[in-house]
């Protein structure tokens, strides 16, 4: 759907050059939920407005359903935006219209249909957002999750192919949050829609993104299927995020122990899970058959987008009775081919 292909984006402040998109290279598919997260000043928002050319790229190609947008003109520009809707964190209404109206702005901007169809148009997406009730009433009058629901619909009017949001609910609160996250996913299938999606929350991530880029300084650090990305990030700085939203994958190693307490020895080991392997009793079983011991010091089960997953940190109980226990344990673990880290050795190996 989307192809970007090496390209970067520097700003002139002050007559000094900076870096905002440093070489980016990256493809969003037809039909999925891209998610784009980073720090403040990563250039999340810039990388997102070169997808309908708010922004023009220094250097670089974008392609959106097989055309160069950066050779268009202006009339090609004019369709091209009609093609990527876009969503705001501070919405961006008119005050002075009623949500019916705001809705159908974008209608009468593009010219193309008479007044009925407009009417009719404009009620299916009332429906869709669920909004039908507030339609005479102005921006002001509505709650923070409701003035997103017309800005979601009126990012749809024109029957875009993809949507672009920019930090769409990081003015609302939590539950306001989920209530739009789920609009989204639910507009996302029903519509079979491309939704590009800014965020600094790995939550909104994990709830509704099939894949993940991660941007740190104008670069890309990290791009994957979401779930892979939780479980086994590559990148200190993915590491760092999923740390402060407290999610699997997190725990900084060296402090780990402290963490935990005194009371742990032995080696520490952290397993993780996707799909079929976090469905099986993995660790009685290696218990049996190994005849050793493991103590669950810390673990998170659950979904990503449907796949279950588990991340359980243990430790290997009485090695200083077996050294060889440690060996055994690891060889049982790749041939059932579960992805584990050793954190750190036994404290008295270590001493
Ligand atoms: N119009 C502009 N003129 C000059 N510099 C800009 C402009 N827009 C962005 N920048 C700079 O580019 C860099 C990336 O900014 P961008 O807004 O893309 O970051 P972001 O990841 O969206 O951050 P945030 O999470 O705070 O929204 C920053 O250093 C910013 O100062
Ligand atoms: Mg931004």
């Amino acid at each position: 759907m989307i192809r970007i292909s090496k390209v970067s984006k520097t700003f002139q402040i002050n007559g000094e050059p900076r870096t905002a998109l440093d070489n980016i290279s990256l493809e969003i598919r037809a039909g999925e939920v891209f998610g784009i997260i980073g720090r403040s000043g990563a250039g999340k928002s810039t990388l997102v407005r070169t997808l309908n050319l708010l922004e023009r790229p220094s250097s670089g190609q974008i392609i959106v359903g097989g055309q160069d947008i950066t050779a268009l003109d202006s009339a090609g520009l004019q369709r091209l935006r009609r093609r990527v809707g876009m969503v705001f964190q501070h919405f961006n209404l008119l005050q002075a219209k009623t949500v019916a109206e705001n809705i159908r702005f974008p209608l009468k901007l593009g010219g193309e249909l008479s007044a009925a169809q407009m009417d009719a148009r404009v009620e299916e997406l009332l429906q869709l957002v669920g909004l039908a009730e507030q339609r005479h009433q102005h921006p002001a009058q509505l709650s923070g999750g409701q003035k997103q629901r017309v800005g979601i619909a009126r990012a749809l009017a024109n029957q875009p192919d993809v949507l672009l949001c920019d930090e769409a609910t990081s003015a609302l609160d939590p539950e306001t949050t989920q209530s739009i996250l789920r609009l989204l996913l639910d507009i996302n299938r029903r519509l079979q829609l491309t939704i590009v999606l800014i965020t600094h929350e790995m939550d909104v991530i994990r709830a509704v993104c099939d894949r993940v880029a991660i941007l740190e300084r104008g670069q890309l650090i990290e791009t994957g299927e979401v779930a892979d990305v939780f479980l086994f990030p590559q990148h200190a700085v993915t590491r760092a995020l999923l740390a402060e939203s407290h999610q699997a994958g997190a725990t900084d190693l060296q402090s780990l122990r402290a963490e935990l307490g005194a009371s742990t020895h032995g080696p520490l080991l952290r397993l993780s899970f996707l799909d079929e392997a976090a469905t099986q009793p993995l660790l009685s079983q290696l218990s049996l058959e190994l005849h050793l011991q493991l103590n669950v010091l810390q673990g998170t089960i659950g979904r990503i987008k449907g796949r279950p997953f588990g991340q359980l940190v243990v430790e290997l109980l009485h090695t200083e009775q077996d050294p060889t226990l440690l060996a055994k344990l690891q060889q049982a673990l790749r041939q059932r081919d579960i992805r584990f880290e050793l954190l750190d050795e036994p404290l008295e190996a270590a001493a």
